[in-house]
């Protein structure tokens, strides 16, 4: 039982198999406050943690000091306006134009197995036996119930939140703030750590020291971001990837957020994450509910890698639906940087053709297949096949694509609309915009009003309609702006406040109707690159497009970042030509595949133009692809060195999870001379076991790799890198 409540101190004990969550309800008013969480600690009085025991402070006594209560009590979940003075979790607007919320204990149960959070995408029990603790808290003035929910995942360390809001009351409410997990606590000197970018350079890790007041990172663009991520960490001072403590915060959604940490007058933190409150206002009316997206947390008392492999985890088991997720996906050819926009039948044949023949498994036909779209100018909405390019039609290329043995994929973009479309034109008010102003163009495109159910069910249409003409193994759903001009024609005035959320949600209930008509579909997101990888879309897609940046150097530290988090599994990744069309690079060609290894790996150039070198290279690239992916896929990652930090190379493992082989890759960024080899300590391995490396035959033991560490090759050049593949010896004869 991972959930236990003791009725005499009325506590409640949440338990993962290395970690301990302490609730509990202090006073005669029921608040409900945080008593502690960090490693595991046995079930046990400890409810002074609560400080309601330094006297003045307790409101049923002291009910004129009830401010100063407020204000250092460790809170579950803040109300607003009643003296807590630090960030709220909730707000509204009821009839009086009263914003305040004070929430206090009602009732609990403790469920087995994880509710579903209707219309989000959100955690799953699986196979294992998780329970959850509902606490009902009620404001009986605002008239709002306000149920937490807690679910704990045992062996991933790994406890999820959510909050559903009722109207339990007569009249209406207007939510204008709804987080969805709050955790307070001393502070010990943490520092912060976030994952920030901009295109072509997601999720690079920063980390800072926590000052008193507020530090955040957000999203207002309807979407995570490439800008910022909807995830953060704190940790303490000496934390790396091997020690110290580190508590991870990860949001299930993909549309605005909020990851705030706030320090206190008292040198206490208040961490809190939700839908962020600027320009959120959601009507309730008497008996409507409102959840709020699902919270991942997860606590380290081994560094940031063991929150790492916490996550991996926790999204491969319980996160991640797809039939995919176990197997290796299609090596794939994508034509965008090939081709760009200028392609046509015969183009894509040929590309397939010498794909085939080098052992490519896949053909994916990006952007620029329908309507008449030639450059980024025209034509989203209108997702019939342009057969001036695609002479003989969809179904024609797909059945000779496939007669060459490849699988077919296909690029659509469905939430967008060009004013240069027969859609717009006939549609003109199916674009969000604000009345009486112009709306903003963006790459020459408009966001789609996807709170409007006809949009939604014509964008349905075309996809579905798309993907039943056809062959059509994968989709690639890209969404290449973000939102602006918030309004829609299908609300009041006074809902249009919804619309950020409901944009969301439309998303969520599109991909959801594709994953259900077609559960054989390989479904990769995307946008503009990496700007909506997050766990939301993970729960449609087991593959996201990691960044537009192929430069394999530039690649390190946006896939660091990424995988500081994500399962490598997850993160799409492709060999592409050089110099590179981002940064203008030119790396070995090994080495852009050694990089891609690390995801789920395909090429992204015209393999009829690279030199026949190159060309030849691929074969046996695809055969490391296929040697290694198991282990890559399903194995513990462990993040040895970053050229992030050390601007000279980069380092990191994946070990079976039986601990019977590791897959090290190394990658020298710069050659250095007249130097010693570079010596590394290897991670995750059995001590006490000899591993024999691949290729020179030699034996070492597991002790010795962690402890004493292995000399990697010194090559001549930049951007040079290797893999190390060791297997236990026992295993080989
Ligand atoms: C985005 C994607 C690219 C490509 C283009 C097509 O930028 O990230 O991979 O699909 O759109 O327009």
């Amino acid at each position: 039982m991972s959930i236990k409540y003791n009725e005499d101190s009325r506590i409640f004990e949440l338990d993962t198999d290395n970690t301990s969550y302490r609730i509990g309800i202090a006073d005669k008013e029921g608040f409900v406050g945080h008593i502690y969480y960090g490693q595991r600690i046995r079930s046990q009085k400890c409810d002074q943690f609560l400080r309601t025991w330094e006297g003045p402070f307790v409101p049923s006594e002291n009910n004129r000091e009830r401010c100063s209560f407020m204000d250092t009590f460790p809170v579950e979940y803040a109300g607003n306006g009643v003296g807590d003075y630090r960030e709220s979790c909730i707000a509204v607007k009821n009839v009086n134009g009263s914003r305040t919320v004070d929430l206090t204990y009602k009732s609990h149960d403790i469920i087995s197995g994880k509710p579903e959070i209707k219309g989000l995408p959100a955690s799953f029990a699986g196979d294992e036996p998780v329970q959850t603790l509902v606490l009902h808290l009620t404001d009986k003035g605002v008239g709002i119930d306000v149920d937490l929910l807690y679910s704990v995942f045992e062996k991933e360390d790994v406890i999820t939140r959510s909050v559903k809001v009722t109207n339990a009351g007569k009249t209406d409410v207007k939510l204008t703030k709804v987080y969805s997990a709050c955790v307070d606590m001393d502070d010990e000197e943490f520092e912060m750590l976030t994952l920030h970018g901009s295109w072509a350079r997601e999720r690079q890790i920063e980390r800072r020291k926590i000052a008193y007041g507020k530090q955040s990172v957000s999203s207002l663009r309807g979407e995570s971001s490439h800008q910022d991520h909807p995830f953060m960490a704190w940790m303490t001072k000496n934390a790396d990837q091997n020690t110290g403590d580190v508590y991870g915060m990860h949001f299930v959604y993909s549309g605005n957020f909020i990851a705030q940490i706030e320090k206190s007058q008292f040198d206490s933190i208040r961490a809190v994450m939700g839908i962020h409150s600027e320009g959120f206002e959601w009507l309730l009316t008497p008996g409507e509910e409102f959840d709020a997206p699902e919270v991942v947390l997860t606590y380290s008392h081994e560094g940031l890698g063991q929150m790492t492999r916490n996550l991996h985890d926790f999204y491969r088991n319980h996160m991640i639906r797809s039939r995919y997720l176990h197997t290796k996906r299609p090596v794939l050819i994508n034509n965008w940087e090939a081709t760009y926009f200028d392609f046509d039948t015969d183009k894509l044949l040929a590309i397939a053709k010498s794909a085939a023949e080098h052992g490519i498994e896949m053909l994916v036909m990006d952007d620029g297949w329908f309507g008449h779209r030639n450059d980024d100018a025209t034509s989203l909405g209108d997702w019939f096949v342009n057969e001036n390019k695609i002479k003989g039609g969809l179904k024609y290329l797909v059945d000779e694509v496939n007669k060459l043995g490849l699988k077919f994929g296909i690029w659509m973009e469905p939430e967008m609309i060009s004013p240069d479309s027969e859609l717009y034109r006939k549609h003109p008010d199916w674009a969000l915009a604000v009345p009486e102003r112009t709306a903003t163009l963006s790459r020459n495109q408009y966001v789609l009003d996807l709170s409007r159910k006809e949009i939604r069910d014509y964008v349905y249409e075309c996809v579905y309609n798309i993907i039943s003409s056809a062959n059509i193994a994968y989709v690639k759903w890209d969404m290449n702006r973000q939102l602006t001009d918030i309004g829609s024609t299908c609300f009041a005035g006074d809902r249009q406040g919804e619309l950020m959320h409901r944009y969301v949600l439309g998303v969520y209930e599109l991909q959801e109707r594709l994953t259900k008509d077609f559960p054989d579909l390989l479904l990769e997101n995307c946008s503009g690159g990496g700007a909506r990888f997050d766990p939301g879309m993970l729960y449609y897609s087991p593959q996201i497009w990691c960044s537009d940046d192929t430069d394999a150097i530039e690649r390190l530290s946006i896939q660091e970042g990424t995988e500081l988090i994500y399962p490598l599994s997850t993160i799409g990744a492709h060999v592409s030509d050089c110099p590179n069309h981002t940064v203008g690079r030119t790396t070995p060609f090994m080495t852009r595949a050694h990089v891609a290894l690390a995801g789920t790996f395909g090429y992204e150039l015209d393999i009829t133009k690279i030199s026949d070198e190159e060309r030849a290279m691929i074969p046996e690239q695809v055969v490391l692809y296929h040697k290694y992916n198991d282990l890559v896929r399903e194995g513990d990652y462990y993040r040895i060195a970053s050229y992030r930090e050390n601007g000279e190379y980069d380092c990191y493992m994946v070990v079976a999870k039986d601990k019977s082989e590791a897959l090290v890759t190394y990658v020298q960024v710069k050659g250095r001379p007249n130097v010693h080899s570079r010596k590394v300590k290897l991670s995750g391995l059995l001590a006490d076991v000899d591993y024999r490396l691949e290729d020179t035959n030699e034996i070492y033991g597991g002790d010795l790799l962690m402890n004493a560490g292995m000399f990697m090759e010194n090559m001549r050049g930049d951007y040079m890198s290797r893999l190390y593949h060791f297997v236990l010896d026992n295993t080989l004869t």
